[in-house]
């Protein structure tokens, strides 16, 4: 009985030892887990906080991905130029810069100094071009370096993350045009009783009425460069002429441009846009009658409409809450 009630006693004061053992223990292991996930959740923000870190740009090894040259399409903005200039300059995927300038006198010495002082990491060039013609935008860049060409008006401006989201875009796509201005082309049933369909080019509410879009404007967008060698060599000349005359519609003929090589749809990237000019022609009134003759007659001069329709958008998942 002794022997019997001291066992008893060893055992309860063991359990009760283990008990009071692990009772902290469960805590302290609770706090443990608590604590590793806040810090994991942290950590996941921060790296969607400090988007613009080289865990992005990381185990590039082949040509296509060391980066993206910019073209920027300028005319006498000088100080939007900088703006763009000097907030590019910070992207960490940047290349090369190019400024398109078709202005009747060279860029003066103080602005090539001063937007030189602005791009320290990266590349930047200016092509200078006598004609004023919307062509000259797309004239081939010789010893590019990189493939990915990012076009962008100088009235508009990308933060480097939405870059970084097309140009991850982009390479999984490369012979389409990805991009952050959507744009629809429709069937005018109520004229297309003729033998040709007759086209109608929408604005911005189209697409967001719709969903859908076929065209990406080149004023923020992303394509090859062997696009712009195609789009000034082998591009019929009579498009460029209308082009040059109209003073429009050179993003179309490069829509249609990649739609008749790729025989793919563009991609829509989601991005922030910020409008740093007034507001450019597209605010004028007739812009869109003046477009849709533009498609009409590119879808002639094409022998066919080569633009394709889809409705997909690329987002980022990290700025994603509930799937
Ligand atoms: C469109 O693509 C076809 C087939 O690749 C080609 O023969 C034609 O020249 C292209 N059209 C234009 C206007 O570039």
């Amino acid at each position: 009985m002794v022997m019997r009630g001291s066992l008893l006693n060893n055992h309860r004061r063991t359990v009760q030892r283990l008990r009071q053992m692990i009772g902290p223990l469960k805590i302290k292991l609770l706090l443990c887990f608590c604590i590793s996930f806040t810090a994991i959740l942290l950590l996941a923000r921060s790296s969607f906080f400090v988007h613009d870190s080289d865990s992005d740009s990381d185990s590039d090894s082949d040509s296509s991905s060391k980066g993206y040259a910019i073209l920027i399409n300028t005319w006498k903005r000088y100080h939007l130029l900088k703006q763009s200039i000097s907030h590019y300059a910070t992207c960490p995927r940047l290349h090369s810069i190019h400024v398109v300038w078709s202005e009747p006198h060279p860029p003066s010495h103080s602005l090539h100094t001063s937007l030189h002082n602005l791009v320290s990491r990266a590349e930047l060039r200016f092509h200078i071009n006598h004609e004023d013609s919307l062509n000259n935008r797309f004239k081939e860049i010789k010893d590019l370096g990189v493939d990915a060409v990012f076009s962008v008006d100088d009235d508009v401006i990308f933060p480097c993350s939405s870059l970084n989201l097309a140009f991850d875009v982009w390479q999984a796509a490369p012979n389409t045009m990805v991009g952050f201005v959507p744009r629809r082309v429709s069937v005018d049933h109520s004229q297309s009783q003729g033998t040709k369909g007759y086209y109608i080019y929408n604005g911005w509410w189209s697409v967001w009425w719709t969903g859908t879009y076929s065209m990406v404007l080149s004023k923020a967008a992303f394509f090859h460069k062997k696009y712009l060698r195609i789009y000034t060599n082998e591009m019929p000349a009579s498009i460029r002429h209308f082009i040059t005359k109209n003073r429009n519609c050179e993003d179309i003929a490069m829509s249609f441009l990649v739609a008749n090589v790729s025989g793919a749809p563009p991609i829509w990237v989601k991005g922030k846009i910020y409008e740093i000019g007034s507001t450019g022609i597209s605010s004028l009134g007739g812009h869109t009658e003046r477009r849709t003759e533009c498609v009409n007659r590119f879808v002639a001069e094409f022998g066919g409409m080569p633009l394709v329709s889809t409705s997909v958008k690329a987002i980022d998942s990290r700025g994603v809450w509930f799937w």
